[in-house]
């Protein structure tokens, strides 16, 4: 096979709002089918989410109220669920003693995601008898998260799950270099770690503003997103992203090896993703000044897999599920940057085998989640 040429269209904002994206469907490698490390972070941090709402949230409604929420990147398949049932059924505790309002949930992600195959997943709002068997109404919002997506003053409560530490694009001062290493690590050029910085705070910034013109006095919002907890920003401390960006290193280097990619095309790849810590979260919240920090912190010690132990001839077995994995997250946007299925086929062939020879080294990662309740403040418009 020919080398590949370069021809990045994985690096910019424009390209890469179309690209992003989960893999859809129900495949194998779908993202519905290997999100659970996903969904027991969201079981994990619904007591947080809870009591934020109980503690925090103060509506009246008169009659005919309606309660209304989003869930920003919310992907696809069963986590987006659980977090509407989550939110939903915790605001009816909260309003057990007042006029009940209907509740409506905004699904927002970008154009790309799978809305048709969460749309279908969702219950009636009604069964064959007429009882009610879905506690709110529901439609879809497309577009980035870090612009305004909503009219003001109308939502009561956003959130967003997995989402924030995606980035709209790679820095740019990035996307001029030439590296193997797919993401900061220490052996980046200086410069690299501030520009990825530099980049959330653009991102989380106009996130929280577009939030604070859409949300109503008195509204929260609840994020988490992977975190870390070192100052520093070496590979091992990027935990399970770090461990991720090795594999894609990995495969990479092999493609350029078998020459079926030029090194260049290799070098070119760079993902759009960071892992803030608490200190970076929490000086963006304080000098964009929508939101007051009701609580924040990291959460540690989760596994990055459902697996912990890989018994003696499963290897390749777990290869493939960490493959599929990596497809669900990553298919898409290094299908953009090779430009063809099958190198992106065989791209992640080589992160199966390099899971199932060094699954000791994945099995022993742990997520470092960074969580955040906040309120609007009361003299934001
Ligand atoms: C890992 S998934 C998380 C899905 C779900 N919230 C969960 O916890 O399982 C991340 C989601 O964020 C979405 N996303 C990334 N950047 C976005 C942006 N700028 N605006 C809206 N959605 C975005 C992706 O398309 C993807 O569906």
């Amino acid at each position: 096979m020919e080398a590949l040429k370069s021809q990045s269209v994985t690096q910019s904002k424009a390209a890469l709002e179309f690209v992003l994206g989960m893999k859809g469907g129900n495949g194998d490698s779908s993202y519905a089918n290997n999100s659970s490390p996903q969904l027991k972070i969201i079981q994990a941090v619904k007591p947080i989410l809870e009591h934020g709402i109980y503690e925090n949230m103060r509506f009246k409604f008169d009659v005919g109220g309606i309660f209304r929420m989003a869930d920003f990147g919310c992907g696809t398949g069963q986590n987006t669920l659980v977090v509407a049932d989550t939110i939903v059924s915790a605001v009816q505790r909260l309003l057990t003693e007042q006029e009940m309002p209907e509740f409506e949930v905004y699904f927002t992600d970008l154009p790309t995601n799978d809305f048709n195959s969460l749309f279908q997943m969702l219950p009636p709002p009604r069964d064959k008898n007429g009882v009610a068997t879905r506690s709110y109404l529901s439609a879809a919002v497309c577009g980035s998260h870090f612009t305004r997506l909503f009219a003001r003053n109308s939502l009561h409560f956003c959130h967003s799950s997995m989402s924030l530490h995606w980035l709209s694009q790679v820095p740019e001062s990035v996307q001029q270099r030439r590296s193997p290493r797919a993401y900061v690590s220490s052996e980046c050029e200086e410069g690299v770690a501030a520009a990825y910085l530099h980049q959330f705070d653009t991102n989380f910034s106009s996130f929280l503003k577009a939030r604070a013109e859409e949300i109503v006095e008195g509204g929260c919002m609840f994020i988490s997103l992977i975190g870390r907890n070192a100052d520093t920003h070496i590979m091992e401390d990027q935990g399970v992203l770090g461990y991720s960006a090795r594999h894609l290193e990995y495969a990479f280097e092999a493609l350029v090896m078998e020459g079926i990619i030029t090194k260049e095309k290799w070098e070119s790849f760079n993902l759009p993703w960071f892992n803030p810590n608490l200190k970076e979260v929490e000086s963006i919240v304080k000098r964009e000044g929508s939101f007051a920090i009701v609580s924040m912190k990291i959460v540690g010690g989760m596994n990055a897999h459902p697996t912990t132990d890989v018994k003696k001839g499963e290897e390749n077995m777990f290869g493939r599920i960490v493959a599929n994995q990596h497809r669900a997250l990553f298919e898409n946007i290094v299908e953009a940057h090779l430009g063809c299925k099958k190198v992106t086929n065989e791209f992640f062939l080589k992160i199966a085998e390099r899971a199932s020879i060094q699954f000791e080294e994945y099995l022993s990662k742990k997520i470092e989640l960074l969580v955040a309740f906040l309120k609007k403040k009361k003299d934001k418009q």
